[in-house]
């Protein structure tokens, strides 16, 4: 499908969101009539030999319903999970690839397929033809930051931001030498600061092992070391901490739920405040707009690493853009860093080969960063199990046929919603089980990466998509995982560290956490 929009605008001009014309609404009202009798009928709209089999609507015995609603969307792992409610008896393309389909609606197919998974992933973009990103699961996001993102556009739109705003986050820019030791170095010293007053604390009160739930200590440092050392920002921890932090939890909550239950696609920002909580709500908004200025004030004074940055867009095209980096990077990296903590806090063996690693390293050069590979395995581990993003949404703009490296092909048709349910792919038993990797599974084993290291298996054949794939692939990767590697290592430095309980379940909303809030006891190495 042709897409409109010129890559060669000026970026003020540009940077104007495209909206649905009356013909594409027409187009899309034509699109719903002409598959009805198909629907009505109880024709399946796949095929090839990757063809999807049909989840019914109701059905007992499932933990959740196949849809998101008001009383269930705050399960959406159970969600994707009904999906392939009886899936691991079926041997045919159905175990793995299953549909969704209520006449009058476009299909939803859910696939656990990496193969799938990865052909869809590659083949999304603003190419004729090609997949978006279907915009449905982020409607919230839009209405809270502005529809004109990265994030939410899809296209020539899509493209040109992708150009202006993603450079700086480029693993060129950020591991050129200089650049990257100045900003390791900085990096390294906020968490260092950060975690010695846990550290102090335990030290001053005498006590050998304090019981602390971490997840409220890392988002801050995750915060500061964006705003404040990637991006230059003057915002004190404590501001950040006290003021930033909970405006942006309470944000971020309340886009959770806009999504599902926001049907009139209705701003709240827009709306007068009737009560106190919506008063609340609003002033936690306020909080977030305030913070994307200051950060904004960063990059009139060129300060932290806005240098990098080359584009003459004025800040008001790119503010939407800030406010999806500063929301979903505080999401990703507490996600991504959280996990890490909590696998390493229930297996003491692999914290004690990072604690063996990383002793001795004081200054994160990229050699060393590189060298570090059983950190690396930790992180690579993490991402698998317990992916920060736990599905990737697709829209088919056409109908399509796509074919996995190995030859199998599925048609989709066009319309339909399509989940890459990450979450469920990278713990299924025959994707990443004892035949594929050596180890079970649903296990966190590091040695995993070793081993299929040792099989000869080259990394683009053994794909996690912790940080996505193909030409939507997450732009902040280096920056997260840098970040990541830093607090995680520190972390380990400095303390030994406990689960309070065995088991680790998910809790999710735009993003996956440990349930706990990673509880942990903690002792001083
Ligand atoms: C370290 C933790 C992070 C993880 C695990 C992560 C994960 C991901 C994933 C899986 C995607 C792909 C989504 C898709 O294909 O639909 C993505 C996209 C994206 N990420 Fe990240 N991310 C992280 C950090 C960051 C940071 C630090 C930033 C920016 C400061 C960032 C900004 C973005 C943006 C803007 C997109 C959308 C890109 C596009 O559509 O072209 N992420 N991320």
């Amino acid at each position: 499908m042709e897409k409109s929009g010129n890559p060669a605008t000026p970026a003020s001009i540009a940077f104007q969101a495209e909206s649905p014309t009356i013909l594409d609404r027409w187009l899309a009202i034509w699109k719903r009539i002409r598959r009805l009798p198909r629907q009505l009928a109880g024709m399946n709209p796949f095929d090839g030999d990757c063809r999807p089999s049909r989840v019914p609507l109701f059905k007992w015995g499932r933990s959740a319903w196949p849809f998101p609603h008001p009383w269930n969307y705050h399960q959406p792992i159970e969600i994707l999970e009904a999906y392939f409610y009886g899936a691991d008896t079926e041997s045919g393309p159905g175990r793995h690839n299953r549909y969704l389909e209520v006449p009058g609606f476009a299909p939803i197919l859910v696939t656990r397929d990496p193969g799938i998974i990865r052909a869809i992933a590659s083949e999304t973009g603003d190419l004729a033809g090609q997949f978006d990103r279907d915009s449905m699961p982020s409607t919230g996001i839009a209405r809270a930051t502005g529809k004109d993102t990265l994030l939410f556009s899809n296209g020539a739109f899509w493209k040109l931001q992708r150009k202006l705003a993603a450079s700086p986050f480029g693993k060129t820019a950020l591991f050129q030498d200089e650049v990257f030791r100045e900003f390791a170095a900085t990096l390294r010293n906020a968490v260092i600061h950060r975690l010695q007053v846990l550290h102090d604390y335990l030290a001053d009160t005498g006590q050998t092992v304090a019981r602390v739930q971490l997840e409220p200590e890392i988002k801050p440092i995750m915060l500061e070391l964006l705003t404040s050392n990637f991006l230059g920002a003057k915002i004190t921890y404590e501001e950040l901490r006290q003021r930033y932090v909970p405006a942006m939890e309470s944000v971020i909550a309340h886009i959770v739920r806009d999504t599902v239950l926001n049907r009139l696609d209705v701003s709240f920002v827009k709306l007068p405040a009737f009560t106190s909580t919506m008063a609340r709500l609003k002033a936690d908004y306020d909080w977030f707009d305030e913070l994307t200025n200051r950060v904004l004030t960063a990059r009139r004074e060129q300060a932290g690493l806005w240098k990098l940055f080359k584009s003459d867009a004025p800040d008001d095209d790119l503010r939407s853009n800030l406010k999806v980096f500063l929301a979903g990077a505080l999401e990703a990296t507490t996600s991504f860093a959280t996990w890490a903590i909590s696998h390493l806090a229930r297996n003491q063996a692999a914290q004690e080969a990072v604690c063996q690693e990383v002793r001795d390293i004081h200054d994160y050069t990229p050699d060393k960063l590189q060298s570090a590979k059983y950190l690396s395995a930790v992180l690579e581990e993490t991402l698998r199990l317990t992916p920060a993003l736990y599905f990737l949404p697709r829209r088919a703009s056409v109908d399509t046929w796509v074919e996995t490296a190995d030859g199998r092909r599925m048609f989709i048709p066009d319309g339909t919603h399509v989940l890459l349910d990450v979450w469920h792919a990278n713990r299924h038993e025959d994707h990443w089980g004892v035949n594929t990797s050596g180890y079970p599974a649903n296990e966190f084993v590091p040695e995993r990466w070793a081993r299929i290291a040792a099989q000869g298996r080259a990394s683009k054949d053994v794909l996690h998509f912790g940080f996505g794939h193909g030409p939507r692939v997450c732009p902040g990767k280096h920056l997260g995982q840098l970040e990541v590697a830093l607090v995680v290592g520190a972390f380990v430095q400095l303390f030994k560290f406990k689960a309070v309980h065995q088991e680790n379940p998910a809790r999710a909303g735009v993003s996956t956490k440990p349930a706990d809030g990673t509880l942990v006891e903690l002792e001083l190495r």
